[in-house]
Protein backbone atom coordinates (compact mmCIF):
# COMPACT_ATOMS: atom_id res chain seq x y z
CA UNK A 1 0.00 0.00 0.00
CA UNK A 2 0.96 3.19 -0.87
CA UNK A 3 2.59 5.75 1.83
CA UNK A 4 3.57 9.29 1.87
CA UNK A 5 7.08 10.55 2.73
CA UNK A 6 7.07 14.32 3.18
CA UNK A 7 9.95 16.24 5.60
CA UNK A 8 8.63 19.79 6.55
CA UNK A 9 10.86 22.38 4.94
CA UNK A 10 9.01 25.70 5.11
CA UNK A 11 7.32 28.03 2.82
CA UNK A 12 4.95 26.33 -1.20
CA UNK A 13 5.99 29.12 -3.51
CA UNK A 14 4.76 29.34 -6.98
CA UNK A 15 2.13 28.29 -9.29
CA UNK A 16 -0.41 25.33 -8.98
CA UNK A 17 -3.09 24.64 -11.49
CA UNK A 18 -6.57 22.83 -10.22
CA UNK A 19 -8.59 20.40 -11.67
CA UNK A 20 -11.66 19.23 -12.77
CA UNK A 21 -14.22 19.08 -9.11
CA UNK A 22 -14.54 15.45 -8.50
CA UNK A 23 -18.11 16.06 -6.92
CA UNK A 24 -19.16 18.21 -10.11
CA UNK A 25 -17.92 15.45 -12.40
CA UNK A 26 -19.73 12.27 -10.62
CA UNK A 27 -23.09 13.12 -11.10
CA UNK A 28 -22.39 14.16 -14.72
CA UNK A 29 -20.72 10.86 -15.57
CA UNK A 30 -24.57 9.46 -13.66
CA UNK A 31 -26.32 11.72 -15.75
CA UNK A 32 -25.01 9.78 -19.13
CA UNK A 33 -26.85 6.96 -18.14
CA UNK A 34 -30.38 9.56 -18.78
CA UNK A 35 -30.01 9.47 -22.66
CA UNK A 36 -29.10 6.63 -25.16
CA UNK A 37 -26.86 9.52 -27.10
CA UNK A 38 -23.18 9.98 -26.00
CA UNK A 39 -22.38 12.27 -23.54
CA UNK A 40 -19.14 14.39 -24.35
CA UNK A 41 -17.13 15.24 -21.03
CA UNK A 42 -13.88 17.24 -20.86
CA UNK A 43 -11.89 18.66 -17.51
CA UNK A 44 -12.49 15.01 -16.05
CA UNK A 45 -10.09 14.89 -12.85
CA UNK A 46 -7.55 12.02 -12.34
CA UNK A 47 -8.81 10.59 -8.90
CA UNK A 48 -9.78 7.04 -8.20
CA UNK A 49 -13.38 7.84 -7.59
CA UNK A 50 -13.53 8.72 -11.42
CA UNK A 51 -12.18 5.40 -11.88
CA UNK A 52 -14.81 3.36 -9.73
CA UNK A 53 -17.57 5.38 -11.27
CA UNK A 54 -16.41 4.96 -14.65
CA UNK A 55 -15.66 1.09 -13.94
CA UNK A 56 -19.80 0.95 -12.61
CA UNK A 57 -20.84 2.39 -16.32
CA UNK A 58 -18.96 -0.28 -17.58
CA UNK A 59 -20.44 -3.18 -15.31
CA UNK A 60 -24.06 -1.52 -16.80
CA UNK A 61 -22.92 -2.21 -20.19
CA UNK A 62 -21.68 1.64 -21.11
CA UNK A 63 -18.73 2.29 -23.57
CA UNK A 64 -16.87 4.31 -21.80
CA UNK A 65 -13.27 6.05 -23.80
CA UNK A 66 -11.42 8.06 -21.67
CA UNK A 67 -8.09 9.78 -23.47
CA UNK A 68 -6.91 11.85 -20.12
CA UNK A 69 -9.35 14.57 -18.86
CA UNK A 70 -11.65 14.10 -22.36
CA UNK A 71 -14.22 11.23 -21.45
CA UNK A 72 -17.26 10.24 -23.90
CA UNK A 73 -19.69 7.87 -22.67
CA UNK A 74 -22.32 5.73 -24.81
CA UNK A 75 -24.75 4.57 -22.65
CA UNK A 76 -27.36 2.95 -25.55
CA UNK A 77 -26.38 -0.54 -24.71
CA UNK A 78 -27.02 -0.91 -21.13
CA UNK A 79 -27.83 -4.49 -19.90
CA UNK A 80 -27.96 -4.32 -16.41
CA UNK A 81 -29.29 -1.97 -13.69
CA UNK A 82 -27.03 -3.40 -11.16
CA UNK A 83 -24.35 -1.36 -9.38
CA UNK A 84 -22.80 -4.15 -7.04
CA UNK A 85 -21.43 -3.70 -3.35
CA UNK A 86 -17.91 -4.11 -3.92
CA UNK A 87 -17.46 -0.98 -5.82
CA UNK A 88 -20.11 1.32 -4.04
CA UNK A 89 -18.75 0.78 -0.64
CA UNK A 90 -15.72 1.87 -2.33
CA UNK A 91 -17.36 5.35 -2.81
CA UNK A 92 -20.60 6.59 -1.68
CA UNK A 93 -21.28 9.04 -5.03
CA UNK A 94 -22.72 5.84 -6.44
CA UNK A 95 -25.54 6.17 -5.29
CA UNK A 96 -26.24 8.65 -8.13
CA UNK A 97 -26.65 5.97 -10.29
CA UNK A 98 -30.25 5.31 -8.34
CA UNK A 99 -32.00 8.05 -9.80
CA UNK A 100 -31.39 7.85 -13.78
CA UNK A 101 -31.27 4.29 -13.85
CA UNK A 102 -35.33 4.20 -12.38
CA UNK A 103 -35.53 6.68 -14.30
CA UNK A 104 -34.70 5.55 -17.90
CA UNK A 105 -34.71 1.55 -17.57
CA UNK A 106 -37.82 1.57 -15.13
CA UNK A 107 -35.56 0.10 -12.39
CA UNK A 108 -32.67 -0.10 -10.02
CA UNK A 109 -30.82 -2.08 -7.92
CA UNK A 110 -28.25 -0.49 -6.24
CA UNK A 111 -26.25 -1.29 -3.00
CA UNK A 112 -26.91 0.26 -0.03
CA UNK A 113 -23.12 2.00 0.34
CA UNK A 114 -22.86 1.02 4.18
CA UNK A 115 -20.80 3.14 6.67
CA UNK A 116 -18.33 5.58 6.12
CA UNK A 117 -15.30 6.62 8.17
CA UNK A 118 -17.40 10.45 8.43
CA UNK A 119 -20.74 9.39 9.76
CA UNK A 120 -23.14 7.20 8.83
CA UNK A 121 -24.43 8.99 6.17
CA UNK A 122 -27.78 7.76 5.59
CA UNK A 123 -29.85 7.77 2.04
CA UNK A 124 -33.61 7.87 3.56
CA UNK A 125 -33.73 11.30 1.45
CA UNK A 126 -33.15 9.59 -2.08
CA UNK A 127 -35.34 6.60 -1.41
CA UNK A 128 -38.11 8.96 -0.01
CA UNK A 129 -37.96 11.47 -3.21
CA UNK A 130 -38.12 8.36 -5.11
CA UNK A 131 -41.16 7.19 -3.52
CA UNK A 132 -42.87 10.17 -4.10
CA UNK A 133 -42.74 10.30 -7.15
CA UNK A 134 -44.41 6.99 -7.25
CA UNK A 135 -41.52 4.52 -7.59
CA UNK A 136 -41.61 0.77 -5.48
CA UNK A 137 -38.57 0.73 -3.71
CA UNK A 138 -37.49 -2.40 -1.26
CA UNK A 139 -34.14 -2.51 0.67
CA UNK A 140 -33.67 -6.36 0.11
CA UNK A 141 -29.71 -7.79 1.37
CA UNK A 142 -28.33 -4.74 1.50
CA UNK A 143 -29.26 -3.61 -2.12
CA UNK A 144 -31.70 -1.20 -2.82
CA UNK A 145 -34.41 -2.05 -5.01
CA UNK A 146 -36.69 0.52 -7.13
CA UNK A 147 -39.38 -0.20 -9.87
CA UNK A 148 -41.81 2.32 -11.46
CA UNK A 149 -42.78 1.88 -15.02
CA UNK A 150 -42.42 5.72 -15.26
CA UNK A 151 -41.93 8.20 -12.55
CA UNK A 152 -44.43 10.75 -12.18
CA UNK A 153 -43.65 14.65 -10.98
CA UNK A 154 -44.42 15.56 -7.85
CA UNK A 155 -43.87 17.76 -4.82
CA UNK A 156 -41.09 17.15 -2.21
CA UNK A 157 -39.55 18.69 0.33
CA UNK A 158 -36.60 17.57 1.54
CA UNK A 159 -36.11 17.19 5.58
CA UNK A 160 -32.56 17.87 5.20
CA UNK A 161 -30.72 19.78 2.34
CA UNK A 162 -28.52 16.69 1.03
CA UNK A 163 -26.15 17.27 -2.30
CA UNK A 164 -26.61 14.02 -3.82
CA UNK A 165 -30.17 13.89 -2.87
CA UNK A 166 -30.95 16.71 -4.82
CA UNK A 167 -28.79 15.42 -7.57
CA UNK A 168 -30.45 11.89 -7.58
CA UNK A 169 -34.00 13.29 -7.63
CA UNK A 170 -33.26 16.57 -10.30
CA UNK A 171 -31.84 13.99 -12.59
CA UNK A 172 -34.80 11.44 -12.20
CA UNK A 173 -37.48 14.31 -12.67
CA UNK A 174 -36.14 15.19 -15.89
CA UNK A 175 -37.00 11.94 -17.65
CA UNK A 176 -40.62 11.82 -15.04
CA UNK A 177 -44.12 12.40 -16.38
CA UNK A 178 -45.14 16.39 -15.26
CA UNK A 179 -44.03 18.32 -13.36
CA UNK A 180 -41.54 18.24 -9.80
CA UNK A 181 -41.31 20.30 -7.79
CA UNK A 182 -38.46 19.82 -5.17
CA UNK A 183 -37.99 22.16 -1.98
CA UNK A 184 -35.47 22.87 1.00
CA UNK A 185 -32.51 21.35 -1.85
CA UNK A 186 -28.70 21.79 -1.19
CA UNK A 187 -27.56 24.75 -3.11
CA UNK A 188 -23.88 23.76 -3.71
CA UNK A 189 -22.40 25.10 -6.91
CA UNK A 190 -22.10 20.87 -8.45
CA UNK A 191 -26.11 21.43 -8.48
CA UNK A 192 -26.21 24.50 -10.58
CA UNK A 193 -23.50 22.91 -12.83
CA UNK A 194 -25.38 19.36 -13.01
CA UNK A 195 -28.64 21.56 -14.48
CA UNK A 196 -26.77 23.27 -16.84
CA UNK A 197 -25.44 19.75 -18.32
CA UNK A 198 -29.07 18.60 -18.16
CA UNK A 199 -30.76 21.41 -19.94
CA UNK A 200 -28.23 20.94 -22.72
CA UNK A 201 -29.38 17.38 -23.17
CA UNK A 202 -33.11 18.92 -23.29
CA UNK A 203 -34.09 19.02 -19.85
CA UNK A 204 -36.19 21.61 -18.31
CA UNK A 205 -35.09 22.86 -15.17
CA UNK A 206 -35.65 26.24 -13.01
CA UNK A 207 -34.18 27.04 -9.70
CA UNK A 208 -30.87 25.00 -9.47
CA UNK A 209 -28.53 26.55 -6.96
CA UNK A 210 -31.36 27.68 -5.18
CA UNK A 211 -33.54 26.06 -2.39
CA UNK A 212 -36.57 25.27 -4.93
CA UNK A 213 -36.14 23.34 -8.00
CA UNK A 214 -38.87 23.09 -10.68
CA UNK A 215 -38.28 20.39 -13.36
CA UNK A 216 -40.92 19.82 -16.32
CA UNK A 217 -40.22 16.15 -17.32
CA UNK A 218 -39.50 15.20 -20.72
CA UNK A 219 -40.00 11.77 -22.62
CA UNK A 220 -36.15 11.84 -23.45
CA UNK A 221 -33.14 13.53 -23.04
CA UNK A 222 -30.26 13.60 -26.38
CA UNK A 223 -26.70 13.61 -26.55
CA UNK A 224 -24.58 16.81 -25.10
CA UNK A 225 -20.84 17.78 -24.13
CA UNK A 226 -19.97 19.43 -20.75
CA UNK A 227 -16.87 20.49 -18.84
CA UNK A 228 -16.36 19.37 -15.88
CA UNK A 229 -15.70 23.16 -13.32
CA UNK A 230 -12.66 23.53 -11.69
CA UNK A 231 -12.34 21.87 -8.04
CA UNK A 232 -13.33 24.34 -5.37
CA UNK A 233 -12.23 21.86 -2.53
CA UNK A 234 -8.50 21.43 -4.29
CA UNK A 235 -8.29 25.27 -4.68
CA UNK A 236 -9.07 26.00 -1.01
CA UNK A 237 -6.89 22.82 0.35
CA UNK A 238 -3.60 24.06 -1.86
CA UNK A 239 -4.37 27.79 -0.40
CA UNK A 240 -4.72 26.15 3.21
CA UNK A 241 -1.32 24.37 2.54
CA UNK A 242 0.25 27.41 1.46
CA UNK A 243 -1.13 29.56 3.99
CA UNK A 244 0.15 26.81 7.05
CA UNK A 245 3.56 26.91 5.49
CA UNK A 246 3.93 31.04 5.43
CA UNK A 247 4.45 30.60 1.96
CA UNK A 248 3.13 32.77 -1.54
CA UNK A 249 1.09 30.44 -3.67
CA UNK A 250 -0.81 31.14 -7.06
CA UNK A 251 -3.94 29.05 -7.57
CA UNK A 252 -5.15 28.76 -11.61
CA UNK A 253 -7.51 27.58 -13.88
CA UNK A 254 -10.18 27.76 -10.63
CA UNK A 255 -12.98 29.42 -10.30
CA UNK A 256 -13.00 31.83 -7.07
CA UNK A 257 -16.87 32.53 -7.01
CA UNK A 258 -17.60 29.94 -4.81
CA UNK A 259 -15.09 29.92 -2.63
CA UNK A 260 -16.36 33.43 -0.77
CA UNK A 261 -16.07 32.02 2.88
CA UNK A 262 -13.05 30.07 2.56
CA UNK A 263 -11.17 33.06 1.10
CA UNK A 264 -13.07 35.36 3.90
CA UNK A 265 -11.61 33.08 6.31
CA UNK A 266 -7.90 32.73 4.79
CA UNK A 267 -7.97 36.62 4.94
CA UNK A 268 -9.14 36.71 8.58
CA UNK A 269 -5.88 34.41 9.33
CA UNK A 270 -4.01 37.22 7.74
CA UNK A 271 -2.84 35.98 4.12
CA UNK A 272 -3.20 38.94 1.74
CA UNK A 273 -5.26 37.60 -1.69
CA UNK A 274 -5.61 38.92 -4.92
CA UNK A 275 -7.88 37.00 -7.20
CA UNK A 276 -8.34 37.33 -10.77
CA UNK A 277 -11.59 36.09 -12.67
CA UNK A 278 -9.44 32.40 -12.73
CA UNK A 279 -7.12 32.17 -10.54
CA UNK A 280 -6.21 33.55 -6.30
CA UNK A 281 -2.81 34.46 -5.19
CA UNK A 282 -2.21 33.69 -1.67
CA UNK A 283 0.82 35.86 0.29
CA UNK A 284 1.63 35.47 3.68
CA UNK A 285 4.76 37.68 3.76
CA UNK A 286 6.39 34.89 5.65
CA UNK A 287 4.11 35.70 8.98
CA UNK A 288 2.42 33.04 10.82
CA UNK A 289 -0.94 32.88 10.45
CA UNK A 290 -4.06 33.48 13.42
CA UNK A 291 -6.10 30.93 14.05
CA UNK A 292 -9.84 31.49 12.84
CA UNK A 293 -12.91 30.01 13.79
CA UNK A 294 -14.63 28.27 11.72
CA UNK A 295 -18.28 26.62 11.53
CA UNK A 296 -19.34 24.28 8.57
CA UNK A 297 -22.73 24.50 7.38
CA UNK A 298 -24.74 23.60 3.79
CA UNK A 299 -23.46 26.06 0.94
CA UNK A 300 -23.23 29.34 0.82
CA UNK A 301 -21.84 28.60 4.28
CA UNK A 302 -18.04 27.06 5.22
CA UNK A 303 -17.75 23.88 3.84
CA UNK A 304 -17.76 21.04 5.60
CA UNK A 305 -15.35 19.43 2.61
CA UNK A 306 -12.21 22.39 3.99
CA UNK A 307 -13.21 21.51 8.10
CA UNK A 308 -10.21 19.77 8.59
CA UNK A 309 -7.70 21.55 6.80
CA UNK A 310 -8.61 24.53 8.35
CA UNK A 311 -7.85 21.92 11.71
CA UNK A 312 -4.32 21.75 10.13
CA UNK A 313 -3.97 25.53 9.73
CA UNK A 314 -5.07 26.10 12.76
CA UNK A 315 -2.90 24.14 14.70
CA UNK A 316 0.36 25.76 13.47
CA UNK A 317 -1.36 29.74 13.98
CA UNK A 318 -1.15 32.14 16.54
CA UNK A 319 -3.85 32.06 19.08
CA UNK A 320 -6.76 29.46 19.47
CA UNK A 321 -9.85 28.98 17.46
CA UNK A 322 -12.86 27.15 17.42
CA UNK A 323 -13.85 24.44 14.91
CA UNK A 324 -17.39 23.28 14.29
CA UNK A 325 -18.29 20.80 12.36
CA UNK A 326 -22.69 20.48 11.50
CA UNK A 327 -22.78 18.53 8.77
CA UNK A 328 -21.03 14.88 9.29
CA UNK A 329 -21.08 13.47 13.03
CA UNK A 330 -17.58 11.93 12.95
CA UNK A 331 -15.41 14.09 10.94
CA UNK A 332 -13.15 14.14 13.25
CA UNK A 333 -10.85 11.40 12.27
CA UNK A 334 -7.82 13.72 11.65
CA UNK A 335 -7.37 15.27 15.11
CA UNK A 336 -6.43 12.25 16.72
CA UNK A 337 -3.83 11.53 14.18
CA UNK A 338 -2.84 15.80 14.08
CA UNK A 339 -2.52 15.43 17.85
CA UNK A 340 0.29 12.62 17.27
CA UNK A 341 2.01 15.55 15.56
CA UNK A 342 1.89 17.28 18.76
CA UNK A 343 -1.00 19.68 17.99
CA UNK A 344 -2.94 20.91 20.74
CA UNK A 345 -6.89 19.80 19.98
CA UNK A 346 -9.25 19.48 22.65
CA UNK A 347 -12.82 18.11 21.42
CA UNK A 348 -15.90 18.84 23.11
CA UNK A 349 -18.73 17.50 20.96
CA UNK A 350 -18.52 18.39 17.73
CA UNK A 351 -16.36 21.27 18.15
CA UNK A 352 -12.79 20.92 18.64
CA UNK A 353 -10.64 23.75 20.24
CA UNK A 354 -7.33 24.14 18.67
CA UNK A 355 -4.52 25.82 20.34
CA UNK A 356 -1.90 26.95 17.76
CA UNK A 357 1.80 25.63 18.32
CA UNK A 358 4.38 27.28 16.72
CA UNK A 359 5.71 23.91 14.99
CA UNK A 360 4.55 20.33 15.06
CA UNK A 361 6.57 17.38 14.85
CA UNK A 362 7.01 14.96 11.83
CA UNK A 363 5.35 11.66 13.19
CA UNK A 364 3.53 8.02 11.48
CA UNK A 365 -0.28 9.08 10.88
CA UNK A 366 -2.73 7.45 8.61
CA UNK A 367 -5.05 8.58 6.22
CA UNK A 368 -8.82 8.19 7.73
CA UNK A 369 -10.80 9.69 4.85
CA UNK A 370 -10.45 12.35 2.12
CA UNK A 371 -10.16 15.48 3.57
CA UNK A 372 -8.63 13.80 6.41
CA UNK A 373 -6.02 13.13 4.08
CA UNK A 374 -5.14 16.57 3.17
CA UNK A 375 -5.24 17.72 6.31
CA UNK A 376 -2.38 15.63 7.66
CA UNK A 377 -0.68 16.63 4.56
CA UNK A 378 -0.81 20.08 5.33
CA UNK A 379 -0.32 19.43 8.54
CA UNK A 380 3.49 17.54 7.83
CA UNK A 381 4.70 20.68 5.05
CA UNK A 382 4.35 22.59 8.07
CA UNK A 383 5.88 20.47 10.78
CA UNK A 384 9.63 19.72 11.67
CA UNK A 385 11.25 16.54 10.73
CA UNK A 386 9.85 13.50 8.39
CA UNK A 387 5.75 12.34 8.48
CA UNK A 388 4.69 9.50 6.80
CA UNK A 389 1.14 9.42 5.83
CA UNK A 390 -0.23 5.91 5.89
CA UNK A 391 -3.47 4.79 3.63
CA UNK A 392 -3.09 7.40 1.06
CA UNK A 393 -5.72 5.80 -1.24
CA UNK A 394 -7.97 7.92 0.48
CA UNK A 395 -6.26 10.87 -1.00
CA UNK A 396 -5.65 9.36 -4.31
CA UNK A 397 -9.75 9.29 -4.31
CA UNK A 398 -10.24 13.54 -5.01
CA UNK A 399 -6.85 15.05 -5.32
CA UNK A 400 -5.38 14.61 -9.13
CA UNK A 401 -1.14 14.30 -8.25
CA UNK A 402 -1.36 15.72 -5.03
CA UNK A 403 2.37 14.73 -4.78
CA UNK A 404 3.87 15.96 -7.64
CA UNK A 405 1.73 19.32 -7.84
CA UNK A 406 3.40 20.01 -4.21
CA UNK A 407 6.82 19.27 -5.14
CA UNK A 408 6.32 21.77 -7.92
CA UNK A 409 5.77 24.33 -5.10
CA UNK A 410 9.00 22.92 -3.36
CA UNK A 411 7.63 20.44 -0.74
CA UNK A 412 9.98 17.13 -0.18
CA UNK A 413 7.19 14.94 -0.68
CA UNK A 414 7.70 11.13 -2.05
CA UNK A 415 5.54 8.23 -2.67
CA UNK A 416 6.84 4.96 -1.40
N1 LIG B 1 -28.45 13.08 4.98
C1 LIG B 1 -29.54 12.43 5.51
N2 LIG B 1 -30.26 11.62 4.68
C2 LIG B 1 -29.95 11.44 3.37
C3 LIG B 1 -28.84 12.11 2.84
C4 LIG B 1 -28.11 12.93 3.68
O1 LIG B 1 -29.86 12.55 6.70
O2 LIG B 1 -30.65 10.69 2.68
C5 LIG B 1 -27.64 13.97 5.85
C6 LIG B 1 -26.20 13.49 6.01
O3 LIG B 1 -26.08 12.52 7.02
C7 LIG B 1 -25.49 14.78 6.34
C8 LIG B 1 -26.27 15.82 5.53
O4 LIG B 1 -27.50 15.21 5.19
O5 LIG B 1 -25.63 15.08 7.70
C9 LIG B 1 -25.60 16.32 4.28
O6 LIG B 1 -25.09 15.22 3.53
P1 LIG B 1 -25.18 15.18 1.95
O7 LIG B 1 -26.20 14.18 1.55
O8 LIG B 1 -25.32 16.56 1.42
O9 LIG B 1 -23.78 14.59 1.56
P2 LIG B 1 -23.49 13.75 0.25
O10 LIG B 1 -24.40 14.20 -0.83
O11 LIG B 1 -23.46 12.32 0.59
C10 LIG B 1 -21.73 15.38 -0.79
C11 LIG B 1 -20.28 15.28 -1.19
C12 LIG B 1 -19.42 15.18 0.06
C13 LIG B 1 -19.67 16.43 0.91
C14 LIG B 1 -21.16 16.56 1.23
C15 LIG B 1 -21.53 17.82 1.99
C16 LIG B 1 -20.43 14.17 -3.34
C17 LIG B 1 -20.19 12.95 -4.15
N3 LIG B 1 -20.11 14.11 -2.04
O12 LIG B 1 -22.00 14.19 -0.07
O13 LIG B 1 -18.06 15.16 -0.36
O14 LIG B 1 -18.95 16.36 2.11
O15 LIG B 1 -21.93 16.54 0.01
O16 LIG B 1 -21.15 18.94 1.27
O17 LIG B 1 -20.84 15.19 -3.86
C18 LIG B 1 -15.76 14.71 -0.17
O18 LIG B 1 -15.61 15.11 -1.33
O19 LIG B 1 -14.79 14.51 0.60
C19 LIG B 1 -17.11 14.49 0.36
C20 LIG B 1 -17.35 13.73 1.43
Amino acid sequence: MDQILITGNGPLRGEVSIAGAKNAALPIIAASLLSAEPLQISNIPGVRDIDTALQLLELLGCNVDRDDTDLVIDSSKVDSVRAPYELVKTMRGSILLLGPLLARFGEADVSLPGGCAIGSRPVNEHISGLQAMGAEVEIEAGYIKAKATRLQGANFAFDVPSVTATENLMMAATLAEGTTVLENCAMEPEIGDLAILLRAMGASIEGAGGSTITIQGRAKLHGASHRVPPDRIETGTFLVAAAATRGDVRVVNTAPDFLHHVLGKLEQAGARLEIGPDWIHLDTAGKRCQAVNVTTAPYPAFPTDMQAQFMALNAVAEGSATVVENIFENRFMHVAELQRMGADIELQGHTAIVRGRERLQGAQVMATDLRASASLIIAALAADGDTTVERVYHLDRGYANIDRKLADLGAIIRRI
